[in-house]
């Protein structure tokens, strides 16, 4: 540990809350947990112990986000981008909704690896999602285009399974039960649109994917009346009236963040604000702190992942298109889980409100309170 705990009596907290120095509380938070996520990290199977596959690609998304904006964790991030891309089994050793591990030995006992990327590949498209939006925020950092092109072959496997049932398009969770959800789109959209900025050469076909998604997604019956987003579709195509997760009112705001980089129009910021309201009005408590639907054991360690995604996405829009809503919003969510919510090994609990329960702590709860903690220290 590179500072005491001590350092935030709350007799401190008055001067350490003024002018820059906040900025630096903020930074110097996220690097301690970012050090507590690490001791999950299993150096041999380049993923973190206790969660599943797809959280691993949410890990790493993360710890790029850190060092974007901060330059003393690019060393450990570099590491991390280059063991997992070497050791992590490329394609998801355990399909199907992750389980909650019983100890805290790692859910991998076959190592793999590849930057081939028709190997790093899934049973769930949404799994393989966000391992491309993990290796294009590896780009980020490094400029390395081992990790950039891994992304680009992923996509491209993800083209393949643009559907023909609702309204002739998007795609489906998976290739066999042809369930039809907001996820897997949204971040078909975000890949898209991420890529357009990314890879000039092919920058209209990005967007073009992009804007094809999004078009597809706003004729769908995604989008319920008050501009919450749930869960899926019904087998006749419409709106099946499921759980309004969190992660879902997220992954949207960065894609169109994006799309509207590489092809402005300037309805795309206005239905991100929209649906990032609507999801503030639905998810945060009096306080500004995010909850979800499903905060207990149950929920480890898939729907316990899903907060931080929306504070990483929210934060990408306020940069884009600042709000003192969301700017209170990540601020007061990662002041109460630094505050409420953390034990005193430094681990999160999933309840940002606090207090941290021993029995729900895991990489998920850690790295989805992590996500928060870097959108505090990147406003
Ligand atoms: C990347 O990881 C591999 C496998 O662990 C290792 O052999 C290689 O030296 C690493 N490359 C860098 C640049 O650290
Ligand atoms: C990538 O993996 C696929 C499927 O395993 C294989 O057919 C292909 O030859 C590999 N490509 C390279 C360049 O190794
Ligand atoms: C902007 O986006 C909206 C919604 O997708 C679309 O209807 C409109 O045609 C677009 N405008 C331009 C100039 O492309
Ligand atoms: C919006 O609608 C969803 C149901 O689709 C509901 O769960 C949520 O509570 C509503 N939000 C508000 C602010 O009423």
């Amino acid at each position: 540990m590179l500072f005491s705990r001590g350092l935030f009596a709350p007799v401190l907290i008055p001067f350490l809350l003024s002018g820059g120095t906040l900025a630096n509380d903020a930074l110097e938070r996220a690097e301690e947990a970012l050090r507590t996520l690490q001791d999950y990290y299993n150096d041999g199977t380049g993923m973190w112990n206790t969660i599943g596959w797809w959280n691993g690609a949410n890990c790493l998304t993360a710890i790029a986000d850190l060092a974007l904006v901060d330059p003393s964790v690019v060393e450990t991030a570099d590491y991390v981008f280059n063991n997992t891309l070497n050791k992590a089994p490329p394609s998801n050793p355990n399909p199907g909704p992750e389980v909650k591990a019983t100890s805290k030995r790692s859910l991998y006992s076959r190592a793999g690896g590849s930057a081939n990327a028709s190997q790093w590949l899934d049973s769930a498209y949404d799994d393989d999602a966000w391992w491309a939006l993990a290796w294009i925020a590896a780009y980020d950092v490094t400029e390395d285009n081992t990790y950039l092109s891994l992304a680009e072959g992923i996509f491209a496997a993800l083209t393949k399974a643009w559907g023909t049932r609702c309204g002739g398009g998007g795609i489906p969770w998976n290739p066999t039960d042809g369930y039809i959800n907001a996820i897997t789109n949204e971040l078909f959209l975000s890949v898209a649109a991420h890529l357009s900025n990314r890879v000039p050469s092919r920058k209209s076909d990005y967007v073009n994917w992009a804007i094809k998604e999004w078009d597809w997604f706003t004729a769908q019956g995604f989008i319920g009346e008050n501009n919450t987003i749930n869960d899926g579709l019904l087998d006749n195509c419409q709106n099946n009236g499921a759980t309004v997760w969190s992660y879902n009112q997220g992954v949207v705001l960065g894609g169109l963040v994006e799309l509207n980089k590489a092809a402005p129009n300037d309805t795309y910021l206005q239905s991100a604000n929209k649906i990032a309201q609507a999801g503030i009005d639905t998810l945060a408590d009096s306080n500004y702190v995010i909850h979800d639907w499903c905060e207990n054991t149950d929920c480890e360690p898939d729907g316990t992942q899903f907060k931080g995604i929306f504070m990483r996405n929210l934060q990408m829009l306020h940069r884009a298109s600042p709000n003192e809503i969301y700017k209170k919003v990540i601020q007061n969510s990662a002041n109460s889980i630094w505050e409420n919510d953390r034990n005193e090994q430094g681990q999160f609990g999933v309840n940002w409100a606090g207090p941290p329960s021993a029995g729900n702590i895991d990489a998920s709860t850690q790295s989805s309170a992590f996500d928060a903690l870097v959108a505090a220290a990147a406003i």
